[in-house]
């Protein structure tokens, strides 16, 4: 007799979403989580925290830079960071109390501790054993480090030291101009620290439409980060309480250094699976280190399914989310699907930075005949009253059928803005469909349907 129908190990936004949905549907569901608190990395040390911090960063930024321009005239606020990591904390804390309150009201039992899994039926947790009749991993991801660096979590940080500093640095170090680097750079250096980011590539955020990581990069130099690009990190060496980061610049092979008091290492994170000891089950894992499975998320074991980050696909708490929805469906006998062609991305930066779709890097690649429409926030008179019209959006759509093949925004509200191209997208509209829609006057997405008008006869206001 199995005490559960299905147990998910992990309660990260991919587990505890198919959690609640496994129990929504019906089937008597239990989540396990080793950490102490649910939420997993998004909730705890991810999303949401430096979501907090940019924000408070940036009311501080608004406030020091803006404030005097818009005839708000006060003392120049100084920075309480005791206070600002307890805000980030309640923050933190409200969110997990939510989850805890939504396991209680949909009748899913937590199970504390960590999980191995014993056989496709059963999982082991502190040397309890429970009978499942399918089991969902959902165990994440963690930082991924380099050779010769040895992170301390003070001196020479993940995300995670980072998003809890003792003290605000005067000079950071960040290696990876990746999505972790950019965000937490941004928090840093608009707090005053002189930010220095040194990657590998010759470009920001290695999965970024071309177009939009120069504009980006130009961006942010504004802002006072400084770039170092195409140059491979090798080693750091903690001396007394700074740190020397040791580089090679790839164009001419030369050896560098340099000295930070933070360094922060954002250079990819791996899929977290050691603790559920799969290896001993025979379970297939890829070459990437991530769990394999079929189109329906089920492993190489019968009855046992794996989403999220540990799986292939983009590190992104909605795309683990859905997943976790469509494999609760398929449990409970239904269909589940994921769009893997529309799943949005977004960069929580001053302006952010939002995709969907192809990039105009791959419509090239895969010889697509195509159409561009591009609308500057500099027409947009909302984007204007906010000090923030550097941007744009650019919508590419079929040459032929107008249909909608992809979308990238830097600017205001970017990460909200694209999800009207995301719902058109997923209903197959064409970019007139877009350009004949009604957008209240005047908003931001005002920026979306003049691109749009812009693949056809031309934007109103450029
Ligand atoms: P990333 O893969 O986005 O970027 C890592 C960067 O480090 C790359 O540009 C790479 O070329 C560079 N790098 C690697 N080795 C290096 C070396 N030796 N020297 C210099 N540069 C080097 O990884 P990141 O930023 O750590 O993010 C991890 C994951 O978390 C990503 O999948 C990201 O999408 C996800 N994430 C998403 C967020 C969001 O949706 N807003 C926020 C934070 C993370």
């Amino acid at each position: 007799m199995a005490d559960y129908d299905v147990i998910i190990i992990g309660s990260g936004p991919g587990g505890y979403v198919c959690a609640i949905k496994c129990a929504q549907l019906g089937l008597k569901t239990a989540c396990v989580e080793g950490s102490g608190t649910l939420g997993g990395t998004c909730l705890n040390v991810g999303c949401i925290p430096s979501k907090a911090l940019l924000y408070a960063s940036h009311q501080y930024h608004e406030a020091t830079k803006n404030f005097s321009k818009m005839g708000l005239v006060a003392d120049t606020p100084t920075i309480n960071l005791k206070q600002m990591m307890n805000y980030k904390d309640e923050i933190i804390n409200q969110n997990i109390k939510g989850i805890e309150y939504l396991f209680k009201k949909n009748k899913v039992d937590l199970i504390k501790g960590w999980a191995s899994i014993t056989s496709e039926n059963q999982i082991l947790v502190n040397e309890k054993v429970y009978k499942t009749k399918k089991i969902v991993i959902a165990s994440g991801s963690k930082a991924s480090s380099l050779p010769n660096i040895q992170i301390d979590e003070k001196i020479v940080v993940t995300s995670t030291g980072a998003l809890t500093p003792k003290n605000i640095p005067d000079k950071l170090i960040i290696i990876g101009a990746g999505v972790i680097g950019l965000e937490l750079g941004s928090v840093y250096s608009r707090l005053g620290t002189h930010v220095r980011v040194i990657e590998f590539l010759d470009h920001v955020v290695p999965s970024l439409d071309s177009e939009l990581q120069k504009h980006f990069k130009r961006i942010l130099g504004k802002q006072g980060i400084k770039f170092e690009m195409g140059a491979a990190v090798s080693s750091t060496k903690i001396i007394k309480n700074k740190c020397l980061v040791s580089y090679t610049k790839r164009k001419d092979n030369s050896e560098h250094t340099d000295e930070a008091d933070l360094v922060l290492i954002a250079t990819g994170r791996v899929p977290r699976i050691a603790e559920l000891k799969l290896m001993d089950l025979g379970l297939n894992i890829l070459e990437s280190g991530r769990i394999s499975v079929d189109h329906n998320w089920e492993t190489n074991l019968k009855g046992v399914y794996a989403i999220g980050d540990c799986v292939e696909g983009p590190m992104l708490a909605h795309k683990a989310e859905d997943e976790g929805i469509a494999v609760a469906e398929l449990i409970a006998g239904q269909k589940g699907h994921v769009n893997y062609n529309i799943i949005p991305s977004v960069i929580y930066t001053h302006p952010e930075v939002a995709s969907v779709g192809k990039s105009e890097d791959e419509l090239k690649e895969e010889g697509f005949d195509y159409k561009v429409g591009k609308f500057s926030f500099m027409g947009n008179g909302r984007a204007k009253t906010v000090f923030c019209s550097e941007g744009f959006v650019k919508i590419l759509a079929d040459s032929k059928t107008d249909k909608i093949l992809g979308a990238h925004i830097i600017g205001p509200m970017a990460g909200d803005l694209i999800h009207e191209i995301c719902v058109a997208m997923e209903f197959g509209a064409s970019s007139e469909d877009l350009a004949r829609t009604c957008h209240a006057h005047p908003t931001y997405s005002e920026a979306v349907k003049e691109a749009a008008l812009a693949c056809g006869l031309g934007a109103i206001h450029s």
